[in-house]
Formats: structure tokens, C-alpha cells, sequence
């Protein structure tokens, strides 16, 4: 069987980026990231699911052309209108005139509105459940709004068990090669999954549930995302994972996220953590906001129970950096984190202790302890911030 085949009649079609260093501007991508497209092969009719960012757009078109062998292209079927699946749509337009488009409603105008392609024509608007029959396979449609955009939706190929995910279940990375995890180490996208769930995908956790609600009971051999491997052999595996982080679930450690400018608030993060270490918490992570890239404190704040947040003061109010992982955090509507604040202060007692309430009012999250710090870390605050560490790890689901 040929590397990029999959099943019988689906062939990837998609492009590696090794060259764009963050993701959307923002997102560091040190392993890469792919743009993952499908060309599916009925008796009668081909369709091709999403396209590529406009980058790879001459790589791409000559892989779907070398799959067809010949074939006409019947169908563009779009999953998600982010540009970095879609961007190639007004090429695609080019080489295969007459193709007929298969999306959302919402999907047609930001088609229109993206790529100012005014032919009405050209669309054929689907619903929840409805289906195109290829010959042999039948795409069946599965709208999931927001997993990642308002436009979203899945398509399911009942005769293979095969789903096209879209974002969802996508991982960055690169493929190296192979394109099914059965045919890889998977190590490294599981961890890239984390991150990139909760970058890109984390605000949207209910509808994550609602899609995840409308596959149960769908028995599937293949997902096929729009980034990432081909889940095969880990479906258990990455479903378990998108559940789990969409009901904002963690699992056992700790993370310390701090913003210090000379050493002081530091020295209070480096004592909970020595108590969280001594009570027997064994994945303990501390980030130094103004050098950790936001994209892993996001990551690791999602995937573990307890949160720990320290800042220094900085012009009455949190630390920037601070205030800025705080606000990823809100905007990501996180809940369900055992947490705990600390800051230090010179005159003004009451700024960041009064900015972590706030964020615990506004997430409804329960703050445990606040350990509070005038000027420079002494015995008292050490042993405060030291037995806050113990404390937390005494916590259900910390350690
Ligand atoms: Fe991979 Fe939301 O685009």
C-alpha cells in the first residue's frame, strides 16, 4: 500500500510547514505543523476535504493532481474556513473550474467574504445529516459549530468507518513520513496535542462535548484531522484526551506560572514548590512568565489539577506577563484548577492580591491561599509558602 493512501479510495493530499515559526502569529512551532487535505475516490464522483495554506498551494495542487490520475475533481468539501485550510480554495477554483463546493451556510460566506468568489452557483449548502453518495462512498455530514469556528463541520464515511475531523483531535508537528499513527511514534504529537488543544481549540470546550456527543456510538477505524497524524491504532486514545480537556479534566502535578523582577517573588515559587515536592507531588512545573513562551504555560495550566500563580507588583496592578497568562486563562473560561496565589509588593499591599480575587470571581475558581510578600522573601513567608506547597498537595487529584 502507498505511504499516503489510508483506506481504499483516500489518499492524503496535505503539505508539511517546517518554514512558519508561529502558528496563527502566536503559537511557536518548533516541530513544524502540517495542513492536512484528503482526496476521497468514489466509482462515480472525487471529492477533495479542505485545502491548504496558500504557502503550499503549488506543493498541493501537484499532489492532487498526481492522485486523481486522471480523474475529474467533482467536489471541494470544506470542513473549516481558517486560512490555514482554506487559503488554497481560490486556486483550487482555478485548476478544477465547475467543481462544486460542499460546506455550511456559514462557510459560503466567509468563502465569499475570504476569497470574493461571488458564483452562488457553485455552492451546495449542507445540514446536519445530509449525505453525497461518490459511488461506494457516501459522505455523510456532521455540523459541529465552533470545534474551531461558528462554520464547522465533520464528515463521516460510514462504508470505512472513516471521519474527517477538522480540527478536531489535530495536533501541530510535522509528518515525517508516515501518515497513520500505527505507522509512527506518536510520543511527541500526544504532547503537541495538549498544546495544541488548548491554544487554539480551548474556549470552545462544550461544543467540543457536542461533537463528541454526536459521534458517540459511531464505531470509527480512521480520524483523519486537519492537522497531525492519521488516528488509526490511538482513536481510545485522542477521543479520551479531547474529552477530557474540553470537560476541562486534568490530570496529577502542579504548575507554577511567576512574573519577578529582581528575585524576590521567584524565591516564594521556588519554596511551593519545594513543599508541593515534599508532600510527594512528582510533576511539578514552575514558568518564569517573562521567558516561558505562553503557548506551554497554557498547555501545562490545562493539563494539570493545581495552578499556581505569583506576581510582583508593576504599576499598582499584576506583573505584565502575569496579567497576560491570567487573561489567557480567563478568556479560555478554565475551571476546575485548585488554586493558589502569591505576590510581592514594596508600598501598594492590596494590587495583585486585589487582581487574583478578580480572577477568581470572574472563573469561579476557589482561591486556597494567598501568601502575601512585602519587599523580599524572610523566614515567615518561606515557611508560609512552603506549607502552602504541602497544603496544596493535600488536595484531591494534586498529587
Ligand atoms: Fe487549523 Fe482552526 O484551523
Amino acid at each position: 500500500m502507498n505511504i499516503k493512501e489510508i483506506a481504499e479510495g483516500i489518499r492524503y493530499v496535505g503539505v508539511n510547514d517546517r518554514v512558519t515559526e508561529k502558528f496563527e502569529g502566536m503559537w511557536p512551532l518548533p516541530y513544524g505543523v502540517s495542513y492536512n487535505s484528503y482526496l476521497v475516490e468514489g466509482s462515480e464522483k472525487t471529492a477533495l476535504m479542505d485545502t491548504v495554506e496558500i504557502e503550499g498551494v503549488n506543493r498541493y495542487l501537484d499532489e492532487v493532481t498526481a492522485a486523481l490520475q486522471g480523474r475529474a475533481l467533482d467536489y471541494l468539501v470544506i470542513h473549516h474556513m481558517e486560512p490555514d485550510h482554506s487559503g488554497s480554495i481560490p486556486e483550487v477554483l482555478k485548476r478544477w473550474p465547475g467543481i462544486k463546493v460542499v460546506c455550511s451556510r456559514q462557510a459560503a460566506d466567509m468563502v465569499k467574504g475570504f476569497y470574493h468568489v461571488e458564483d452562488a452557483d457553485m455552492f451546495i449548502i449542507v445540514n446536519d445529516g445530509d449525505s453525497i453518495d461518490l459511488g461506494g462512498k457516501t459522505l455523510q455530514f456532521v455540523m459541529t459549530p465552533m470545534v474551531h469556528w461558528p462554520e464547522t463541520m465533520m464528515t463521516l464515511v460510514p462504508e470505512l468507518k472513516l471521519l474527517f475531523s477538522g480540527d478536531a483531535f489535530g495536533c501541530f508537528g510535522a509528518l515525517n513520513g508516515a501518515i497513520i499513527d500505527a505507522d509512527m511514534d506518536t510520543s511527541r504529537y500526544i504532547g503537541e496535542m495538549y498544546r495544541y488543544y488548548s491554544n487554539i481549540v480551548g474556549k470552545y470546550g462544550k461544543f467540543v462535548q457536542k461533537a463528541l456527543g454526536k459521534l458517540e456510538g459511531v464505531a470509527l477505524d480512521y480520524i483523519c484531522s486537519t492537522h497531525g497524524p492519521v488516528w488509526h491504532e490511538r482513536i481510545g486514545d485522542v477521543t479520551a484526551i479531547y474529552d477530557k480537556l474540553s470537560r476541562y479534566g486534568s490530570e496529577p502535578g502542579a504548575v507554577i506560572v511567576y512574573g519577578s523582577m529582581y528575585g524576590n517573588t521567584a524565591a516564594v515559587a521556588e519554596e511551593i514548590a519545594r513543599g508541593l515536592a515534599d508532600a510527594g507531588v512528582r510533576n511539578i512545573i514552575v514558568h518564569n512568565a517573562s521567558v516561558s513562551p505562553m503557548s506551554l504555560m497554557i498547555s501545562d495550566a490545562f493539563r494539570h489539577k493545581c495552578l499556581i500563580v505569583g506576581s510582583a507588583t508593576y504599576s499598582m496592578t499584576l506583573f505584565p506577563p502575569v496579567a497576560a497568562f491570567i487573561e489567557a486563562m480567563k478568556v479560555r473560561e478554565i475551571k476546575d484548577k485548585v488554586f493558589a496565589g502569591f505576590g510581592g509588593y514594596t508600598w501598594a499591599p492590596n494590587a495583585v492580591k486585589g487582581a487574583m480575587e478578580k480572577f477568581c470571581a470572574e472563573t469561579g475558581i476557589e482561591m486556597q491561599e494567598f501568601v502575601m510578600m512585602k519587599q523580599s522573601i524572610d523566614s515567615s513567608v518561606r515557611t508560609q509558602a512552603f506549607e502552602l506547597g504541602k497544603k496544596l498537595a493535600s488536595i484531591e487529584g494534586v498529587k
